[in-house]
């Protein structure tokens, strides 16, 4: 199977972005054709510094490799450095109606948040999307549930797209992972964990040891003392477990009853060490990785190249279909 996903290099990623999505990642490209993107135009269209994206593209290449993305084993690269990206993503305009955009979940939270920044772009951030996936024949996409809608919106675009001008590509499933879809915020577990919207409530993946303690510790809880998941009643406590869960391999129920009677303060400790062990090895290869940037650009410099090769193919394709050549 093709699979491709992409995040944006807006600044650190958090275990929200690891569990929604690079985790499933890893395991995917055990057995699948893996293309993962940093996806520097679509992180273009919300208020950001110029001077500091390279800075933030290097960053995640890093972060990608020291979650253990292999680069022998999928395809890494920069969406900005296969131009076939923006040319497919103006041709898809051509055929989808505005109103599916400005439809968008994402496009009508981003508009709420920077009133003074609703651009053209933001709102054809979900072409830009599609064309990302319908260039790869992408049969795969692993994601966090706030892109699922995008995803959907994709296949919406490639059914319409075949339909009017002859079978020319895939259409792709999103791949939600079955728990962790949405971890929530640690200061407000009724909102999704976010690393622009609420830094206290958002655990990095390279936070230092002595930050995860301080943040599990203050993570807001409910009322009563019992582990239990129960996200309606205990928002709290159940996004805590999703967390405790996905890190240490036990299922909730088997957490439910380790931590039976012992309440938080005790459960909040183990998580704390779970974490810390988890991630460590992943801040000890960053580290290292920190001091070999020509070797990560050149990685990134080959996945273009190979993407390049699909991408066009792809898009010569859809040249002549549009009548264009
Ligand atoms: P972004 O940082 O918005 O580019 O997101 C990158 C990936 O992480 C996407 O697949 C998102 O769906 C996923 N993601 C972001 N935040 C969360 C969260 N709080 N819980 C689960 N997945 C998330
Ligand atoms: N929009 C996604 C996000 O905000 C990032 C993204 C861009 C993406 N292109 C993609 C994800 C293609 C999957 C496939 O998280």
């Amino acid at each position: 199977m093709r699979v491709f996903s992409g995040i944006r290099p807006t600044g650190e990623l958090h275990i929200g972005n690891y569990l929604g999505a690079i985790k499933q990642w890893i395991e995917l490209q055990e057995k699948n054709e893996c293309i993962f993107c940093i996806v520097d135009l679509h992180a273009i269209t919300t208020p950001y510094q110029p001077e500091r994206l390279q800075e933030n593209i290097m960053n995640l290449a890093i972060a990608y490799l020291a979650a253990g993305l292999n680069p022998e084993r999928c395809i890494l690269f920069v969406q900005s450095q296969v131009k076939e990206h923006t040319e497919l993503a103006w041709l898809l305009g051509t055929m989808t109606p505005i109103g599916e955009l400005q439809r968008m979940t994402q496009f009508k939270e981003k508009k709420k948040k920077h009133p003074e920044y609703v651009n053209a772009g933001l709102l054809n951030y979900p072409l830009l999307m599609a064309s990302d996936i319908l260039l790869y024949q992408t049969d795969l996409v692993p994601v966090g549930k706030d892109q699922k809608q995008h995803v959907e919106l994709t296949r919406e675009i490639a059914r319409r797209f075949n339909k009017r001008f002859g079978k020319t590509f895939k259409e792709p499933e999103v791949l939600l992972p079955k728990i962790g879809e949405k971890i929530m915020s640690l200061q407000n577990p009724k909102k999704k964990m976010s690393k622009t919207d609420d830094p206290q409530g958002c655990i990095e993946l390279f936070e230092k040891p002595e930050e995860i303690k301080n943040k599990i510790m203050a993570a807001v809880t409910d009322p009563g003392r019992e582990i239990k998941y129960d996200p309606k009643k205990k928002p709290g406590i159940s996004n805590l477990l999703t967390i405790y869960s996905l890190f240490s391999g036990k299922s909730i129920k088997e957490l439910e009853g380790d931590f039976k009677g012992r309440g938080y303060e005790e459960f909040k400790k183990s998580l704390i060490k779970v974490l810390i062990n988890y991630l460590e090895p992943f801040r000890q290869k960053r580290k290292r990785l920190l001091k070999r940037e020509t070797f990560i650009k050149e990685i990134l410099n080959q996945g273009a190249k190979k993407a390049r090769l699909i991408a066009q193919s792809t898009l010569e394709n859809v040249r002549k279909k549009m009548g264009l050549i």
